[in-house]
């Protein structure tokens, strides 16, 4: 596995040339990245201007927060990654005799772990199959890479280091695929956010792609909020990462003792609230940009939101955006959901929403 920095977004034919002669397991990373701290710095000052002030959550997944994100889906309280993954289990075979064979794309990949009951399933159809994570982590999908080449050596796997967004001008490469967003990343996303989301990822897809979509379902408040306040506090820990991050890369100087993790549930808007809470007043410098800013004592700046679902809101949503309905998964519980839709026709929203 080697790394290619910095391809250019338009450079399809040297990933093609990867994917189809070689056959080769390989890792990419998507886009002209300005200087990455330059890119922290500018969007950590942006949210620090906003009010409420917050900071964006895909600054949480550096090498140190993907390995606490993984601690965390092992926290007894943290319900989400176990039932998803039973579920994959226990429908794997269901999902691939639906898609056929196709390219699997993963959008925030993470430690890839949850794909083992797909990727049997898979290699049941073909003797070969290929496999696409993506992520803002490259210590994690490097990771996954090893991993996955040891269990499955008939997984290709060519991992994408890049946003989602920058992503998707390159989805129509690998159709047929079925797309995979899974663990609920999408509530991670505000209302807008989604809605920009599926209206640039469903412009990008062929009718036919396949998209499986993770989403955790509304329930007794106190579930979701045990579920983000785990008792060992490695959610806590995961809050707090940012802002050694932050120390570390942005030279921001935050007594780390002064910042409390809260997460609570705000049931109008369905959604889990995560934000840092600072005991004390703090100044927190962004060095390169030379710039510095005051919290107040008791301020909080949120680092993530995690909306819930309705199950039966999702289809006619999506569905404006020419993702037809194949087939809903859930568990005994209802805790959580897993839709598997179809690219039928163009996005209805189009002219409305495009941003
Ligand atoms: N997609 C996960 C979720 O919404 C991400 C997550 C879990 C998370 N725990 C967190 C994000 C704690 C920030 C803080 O459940």
């Amino acid at each position: 596995m080697f790394n290619r920095e910095h391809t250019d977004i338009k450079d399809k034919e040297l990933i093609f040339r990867d994917l189809l002669s070689t056959g080769r397991s390989t890792m990419l990373a998507l886009g002209k990245e300005s200087d990455p701290i330059c890119e922290f710095a500018l969007s950590t000052a942006a949210g620090l201007e906003k009010t409420p002030r917050l900071l964006e959550s895909r600054f949480l997944y550096d090498a140190r927060g993907s390995e606490i994100y993984e601690n965390i889906c092992a926290q007894p309280e943290y319900y989400l990654t176990r039932t998803e993954a039973s579920m994959l289990d226990r429908f794997a075979a269901q999902i691939s005799r639906i898609t056929g064979s196709v390219t699997l794309l993963e959008l925030g990949s993470g430690n890839s772990a949850k794909m083992d009951s797909l990727f049997r399933e898979f290699l049941e159809q073909s003797s070969r199959i290929r496999y696409l994570p993506v992520d803002v982590s490259s210590s994690a999908l490097r990771q996954a890479g090893k991993d996955i080449r040891r269990k499955f050596p008939d997984v290709h796997v060519i991992g994408i280091h890049s946003t989602y967004e920058k992503m998707f001008p390159l989805l129509s490469c690998f159709s047929p695929s079925l797309i995979l967003f899974l663990g609920s990343t999408i509530g991670n996303l505000d209302e807008q956010e989604t809605i920009r989301f599926f209206s640039r990822m469903t412009r990008q897809m062929e009718d036919g792609d396949f998209f499986l979509l993770g989403i955790d379902l509304v329930k007794d408040p106190a579930l979701l909020e045990a579920a983000y306040n785990d008792a060992a506090g490695v959610t806590r820990e995961f809050t707090r990462n940012l802002f050694v991050r932050m120390n570390r890369e942005l030279g921001s100087g935050i007594d780390l003792e002064t910042v409390e993790h809260e997460a609570k549930y705000n049931p109008d808007l369905r959604r889990i609230e995560i934000a840092a809470r600072f005991d004390r007043g703090q100044q927190i410098r962004i060095s390169p940009l030379g710039r510095t800013f005051s919290v107040r004592s008791g301020e909080k700046i949120r680092t993530e939101i995690s909306r819930k679902f309705v199950l039966d809101e999702m289809p006619p949503f999506l569905s404006a955006f020419g993702l037809e309905l194949r087939e809903v998964f859930t568990d005994e519980k209802k805790w959580f959901g897993l839709l598997l839709l179809q690219k039928t026709r163009p996005s209805t929203l189009k002219p409305i929403y495009d941003a």
